[in-house]
């Protein structure tokens, strides 16, 4: 029961790697608040965390609307009370070959995994900031545990055939997630990325399997071709792509108090690609 008695906001919530970490938080103590563009399979994580006897609230939208940042943070604060944990996870893929990728292609995946994680965490330091620092001032130490969990990429790290974009953009999280770790640790509040590897969700099923999101009015295919996922596991020493729930255990290893005294990392889930 790592998060008993914490708050958790996770974006992107509904599907994937998001569910499973909303899911596994709530199964360690946590209140969790759900947030997807989809209001459906949010609503459905949150009916499977209240049946378990786990404590959850769903607050759709899209993390790219400007001000809707704010309402998901003072909802959660609002239901709960306080925000401990947020997770910026919610993200897409808009993958093309950089000599045709089109001006919105590259703006859209800035903005949902840069942007927005950006907009989250000024959102929230009404929510983590102030209470510490409050606390600083008053001289005493800090009562909770405060933290960012920011999602990142092998692409991001390692740069990607076919995501200029997405690349720039998992990198750009990690210089993101560095700065804030300096300006806000004095505060107590850590900042962490975790960067995934091959982990099995819409994201990285087959192309051809016809997934897709809606995107600012474009219908966007998601997942890569069936080749390409082959050659996604070479060279991964345990040579199989990751579950969501292990990908989840990375996000719950860098928000947990057991890493209390980790801040500015970026922990590589990958079964060890890229080593
Ligand atoms: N699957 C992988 O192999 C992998 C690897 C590296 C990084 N990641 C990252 O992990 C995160 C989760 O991806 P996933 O693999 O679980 O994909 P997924 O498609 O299963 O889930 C992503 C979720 O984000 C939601 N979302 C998209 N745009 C949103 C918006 N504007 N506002 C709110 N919600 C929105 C989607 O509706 C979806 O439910 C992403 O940031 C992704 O870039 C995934």
């Amino acid at each position: 029961m790592l998060f008993q008695n914490q708050v958790v906001v996770v974006t992107g919530g509904g599907r994937g790697i998001g569910a499973a970490a909303a899911k596994l938080f709530a199964r360690h103590g946590a209140s969790v608040v759900v947030n997807d563009l989809d209001a459906e399979p949010a609503e459905s994580v949150i009916a499977e965390i209240q049946s378990a006897g786990g404590s959850a609230f769903a607050v759709p939208g899209s993390v790219t609307e400007e001000g809707f940042p704010e309402t998901l943070l003072d909802a959660a604060a609002e239901r709960f009370g306080k925000i401990n944990v947020i997770v910026n996870n919610a993200g897409f893929l808009w993958d093309g070959m950089l000599h045709t990728m089109t001006d919105e292609q590259w703006l859209r995946v800035l903005e949902i995994h840069t942007f927005a994680p950006f907009r989250m965490i000024r959102a929230a330091a009404k929510h983590l900031r102030e209470p510490a620092k409050e606390e600083l001032k008053a001289g005493k130490p800090f009562s909770e545990n405060r933290c960012i969990v920011n999602v990142s990429s092998t692409s991001g790290l390692h740069g990607n055939v076919g995501q200029a974009n997405y690349a720039t953009a998992k990198m750009g999280v990690v210089g993101l997630t560095k700065t804030v770790a300096k300006e806000w640790g004095r505060f107590g509040v850590r900042c962490n990325a975790v960067a995934f590897g091959f982990i099995d969700t819409r994201m990285t099923r087959a192309k051809e399997d016809g997934e897709s999101i809606e995107v600012a009015g474009h219908e966007i295919a998601q997942g890569i071709p069936e080749a390409a996922r082959g050659r996604a596991v070479t060279g991964n020493p345990l040579g199989r792509p990751g579950t969501d729930e292990e990908a989840a255990g990375g996000i719950l290893m860098m928000a947990s108090p057991l890493a209390g005294y980790v801040t500015g990392h970026t922990l590589e889930v990958t079964g060890g690609a890229g080593i």
